[in-house]
């Protein structure tokens, strides 16, 4: 049976979801850190998952409104503060890929501790994609291997990527569209692809258990016959 050990998630709908109650789009935002920390928690308790890729912010994010651009940084700065304690209570490694370096100084300098503080926690690696673009990474990637002077192969490319989490089995996009929008291009050669129609602060730790049962069910060939 197929093990969902890398489970990633393209959160879309936080607007749709504000907007559909009235609300600005940004308190669609603030639902949907909550749901990140519901999902983390449940991935954190799952025998199997045991690592969580999450979508919070890509290269392209950074044309939306400047306003909305602030609140999502001070979000997560916030949010980060806050979270350490359930990193800690739920025993989780936080990761960064995605080119962090456009970010304050002070939110390089958050991300950065909370990354030390929890690098020893053991029962999931939770990975925020931050100012992330997959075909930006591959291109990273290549820069520090042609410093480094590797024989480059696809095994030997994997060291080069922003951090090693290694290929994604699951990718689930929320909010109904049917596109993968430059996430985890290299590691998403083999994943299997689940869209759901829900909102990302809709979605609940039941569907996502029973994406993982459907992604069980699923007949994984890899290539092979
Ligand atoms: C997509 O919804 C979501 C984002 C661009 C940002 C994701 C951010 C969060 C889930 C909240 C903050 C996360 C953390 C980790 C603190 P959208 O705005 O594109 O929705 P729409 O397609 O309905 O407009």
């Amino acid at each position: 049976m197929n093990t969902p050990k890398h489970i990633a998630i393209i959160m879309d709908g936080n607007g749709r979801w504000a907007q559909e109650r009235g609300l600005k789009r940004i308190k669609g935002h603030e639902k949907g850190a909550q749901v990140v920390r519901e999902i983390t928690t449940f991935c954190a308790n799952h025998p199997e998952v045991e690592t969580l890729t999450l979508y919070a912010f890509s290269t392209e994010n950074w044309k939306r409104p400047k306003m909305e651009v602030e609140f999502l940084m001070k979000l997560l700065d916030e949010w980060l503060k806050k979270e350490l304690e359930t990193y800690q209570k739920e025993n989780v490694k936080f990761e960064v890929i995605g080119d962090i370096s456009k970010f304050s100084p002070k939110l390089q300098q958050r991300i950065n501790y909370t990354k030390e503080v929890t690098k020893n926690n053991t029962r999931l690696t939770q990975v925020l994609a931050l100012n992330y673009g997959g075909r930006d990474e591959i291109v990273r990637a290549c820069r520090r291997a042609k410093k480094a002077k590797v024989e480059l192969n696809e095994e030997s490319f994997n060291q080069f990527l922003d951090a090693p989490i290694g290929d994604v089995d699951m990718l689930i996009r929320t909010g109904g569209e049917k596109r993968i929008s430059n996430f985890l291009l290299w590691r998403i050669a083999y994943a299997e692809l689940f869209f759901t129609n829900t909102y990302w602060p809709d979605f609940t730790p039941k569907e996502l258990e029973s994406l993982i049962e459907e992604f069980k069910g699923r007949n994984r060939r890899f290539g092979g016959i």
